[in-house]
């Protein structure tokens, strides 16, 4: 049996100060919910604070983004033993990190290995852009990604990580995919590579999230998919209760 994982993406929302607030608002809400490992990722400044808040709770913490090096002459970089002083998991590969700041499949493999290095637990995220999707190209660019994410790991290494699918077209439009065409990619196409390159047994320990436009009114329909085992919530995860609805749709799944 997987856990499900509730993860809020903050993205780039909230200074320290209105970080407080909201963990303040859902610290509550989030707790009442059992069975479910619940990660709340704040952008670097609020990491701090937000560690504090979270002390002694069951929520967890973690980073958006991290350079691979472990230190050294990077410029407005942060590395991983800067984020695993505070944080626990950090998202690597979003969408975003592809699209905007030149992200490849071989420098998110870096910064995997560098999160295991450092005990920290990667969500690895992957998806394809509505033209990949149209094109019929999304189960190649899928395999691509999640190749090239894992390149270099054991069985054992990959069976402790968090996937997370995000079909680019659907991250902030307020348009889902459907629960089951997610189930599906997730089922045949994520669990599928695994499968070939890692065994059954690590494709099967492997929890993966759906992303994109999970809102409280739908978040059940995707939680009760089989091979979905949990949220990567970006916009949804800014609002106290609806990211405590989605967590507790968790549990109910
Ligand atoms: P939205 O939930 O705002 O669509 O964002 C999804 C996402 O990108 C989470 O990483």
């Amino acid at each position: 049996m997987r856990t499900p994982l509730v993860a809020g993406n903050w993205k780039m929302h909230k200074t320290a100060e209105e970080a407080r607030l909201l963990v303040a608002d859902m610290l509550g809400g989030l707790q009442a919910v059992s069975g479910v490992e619940k990660v709340l990722c704040p952008p670097f400044t609020a990491l701090l604070p937000v560690a504090a808040m979270l002390a002694g709770t069951d929520i967890g913490l973690g980073a958006q983004n991290m350079h691979w090096e472990a230190q050294g002459a990077f410029t407005g970089e942060i590395s991983p033993a800067m984020v695993a002083e505070f944080a626990r998991y950090v998202i690597l590969g979003h969408s975003e990190r592809r699209a905007y700041f030149g992200e490849t499949d071989e420098i998110v493999n870096r910064k995997v290995h560098a999160a295991l290095q450092h005990n920290l637990t990667p969500i690895v995220c992957v998806g394809e852009t509505l033209e990949e999707r149209e094109a019929d190209l999304t189960a190649k660019v899928i395999r691509r990604q999640v190749s090239g994410a894992l390149e270099g790991f054991t069985a054992e290494q990959v069976s402790g990580m968090v996937l997370a699918y995000e079909p680019i077209w659907a991250i902030g439009t307020g348009k889902a995919a459907t629960a089951e065409e997610a189930n599906r990619v997730v089922a045949e196409v994520i669990r599928g590579t695994l499968t070939e390159r890692f065994g059954e047994a690590a494709a099967q320990a492997v929890r993966v999230l759906y992303g994109g436009s999970v809102k409280p009114h739908n978040a059940a329909e995707f939680f009760a998919q089989p091979d979905i085992d949990g949220a990567l919530v970006g916009g949804a995860s800014l609002k106290a209760d609806a990211f405590v609805a989605i967590a507790a749709a968790a549990k109910q799944a």
